[in-house]
């Protein structure tokens, strides 16, 4: 059997081969590195010592995907990450962003039927359940109203997985909704690599730690927090790669849709990431207090309870190994994957 994994160069996604790889699982990657670069898969062949099937290719490009599975004939499982994800593009480019989440996974499901591969776990994210009904979120908390096309995307995307197992009951579909991503591989050989000024806290705040920017703008210290910035559930990727391993390992067991929640149960506000990343680096970082950032919500953790008892997954590091590999990967890598 072999896993074949959309997105796979970028930041999630290297993660996660480099988990099935040590794990033992033959991994093909299909990606069109526009938003990452080969050399992570370099990389991640450097870590593990073994060898990725690597085609840069569109999801969206079916005659080019049909004949990677063509040659991949050993692929049972697929791992979809491939995809936009910047919040704030998303809002100037809708259709850029449903055209290529949505039609790029019309067209890999429809592909994968084709070859007979059923066997599918999606990349979703906390971002569906709006603002949340209940803390800590669990599965069973109704999505919410969704502020920006990126985030319908994915809540359109869960449909129409389910629509399709609907249709068909011999597909297995496993929905990860993901909280928020940070850390990076213990080598420091891999790690996150945004293009331009970055969107999210950790890399943000990793580039003014380097120097590269001059502080960091907290959006907002007036939610109703006790500290008054957002609070979010930060997990290690690494733990978030190896979750992406179980769902493969416990795919075909029962039939249908399955969701989970993959966070760690903890919220830490942003001042309290920016105090853990002064001690993981020993610099100050400055930073200062900004009007709070449109979309944004107060409170998100999550539930991660039933991956446990249903995958026996959880995550195992805590914000300061995330601090202190996000450090690693970002000044061992001053310029990202670029000599
Ligand atoms: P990323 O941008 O680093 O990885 C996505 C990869 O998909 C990139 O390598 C990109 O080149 C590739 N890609 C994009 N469109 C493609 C296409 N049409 N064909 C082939 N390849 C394509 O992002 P990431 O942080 O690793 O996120 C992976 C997935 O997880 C995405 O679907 C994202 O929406 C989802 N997610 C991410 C977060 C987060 O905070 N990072 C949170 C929740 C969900
Ligand atoms: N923040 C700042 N300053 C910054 C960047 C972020 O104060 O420069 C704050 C935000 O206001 C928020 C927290 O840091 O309180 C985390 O913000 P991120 O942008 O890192 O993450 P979000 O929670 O907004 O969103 C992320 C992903 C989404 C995903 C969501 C799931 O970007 O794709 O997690 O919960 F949907």
């Amino acid at each position: 059997m072999s896993v074949l994994v959309t997105g796979g160069a970028g930041f999630i996604g290297s993660h996660t081969v480099v988990e099935l790889l040590n794990e033992g699982y033959d991994v093909a990657v299909v990606d069109n590195l526009s938003n990452s670069k080969a050399e992570s898969l370099r990389r991640v062949e450097e870590i593990t010592g073994k060898k990725v099937r690597f085609y840069e290719v569109d999801i969206c490009d079916e005659k080019a995907l049909t004949e990677v599975f063509d040659k991949e004939k050993d692929v049972t499982d697929v791992i979809h990450f491939a995809g936009y994800k910047a919040v704030g593009e998303s809002v100037q480019k809708p259709l850029m962003y449903f055209e290529n989440n949505i039609y790029g996974t019309i067209i890999l499901c429809k592909v994968m039927a084709e070859h007979g591969v059923k066997n599918i776990v999606f990349s979703s994210s906390a971002t569906v359940y709006g603002n949340p009904k209940e803390i800590p979120i669990t599965e069973a908390c109704p999505k919410g109203e969704i502020t920006n096309p990126y985030g319908r995307s994915k809540s359109m995307i869960e449909e129409i997985l389910a629509d399709l197992y609907v249709s068909d009951p011999a597909w297995h579909v496993m929905v990860l909704r993901y909280f928020n991503p940070i850390g990076a591989h213990k080598s420091g050989k891999i790690g996150e690599d945004p293009n331009g000024i970055p969107n999210n806290l950790m890399p943000y705040i990793t580039q003014v730690a380097i120097g590269k920017l001059p502080k960091l703008n907290v959006f907002g210290n007036d939610y109703d927090t006790p500290d008054g910035t957002g609070i979010r559930d930060y997990i290690h990727v690494t733990d978030l790669a190896k979750g992406h391993v179980k769902a493969i390992e416990h795919i075909g067991e029962e039939e249908g849709v399955r969701v989970y929640n993959l966070g760690t149960g903890r919220g830490y506000s942003v001042l309290e990431v920016v105090h853990a990343f002064e001690d993981a680096c020993g610099k100050k970082v400055p930073y200062e207090i900004a009007p709070r950032r449109a979309g944004d919500i107060a409170t998100c953790y999550a539930d991660p309870s039933k991956a446990k008892r249903e995958l026996g997954w959880e995550a195992v590091n805590g914000i300061e190994e995330m601090c202190k590999d996000s450090w690693n990967w970002q000044s061992n890598n001053p310029n990202g994957f670029e000599e």
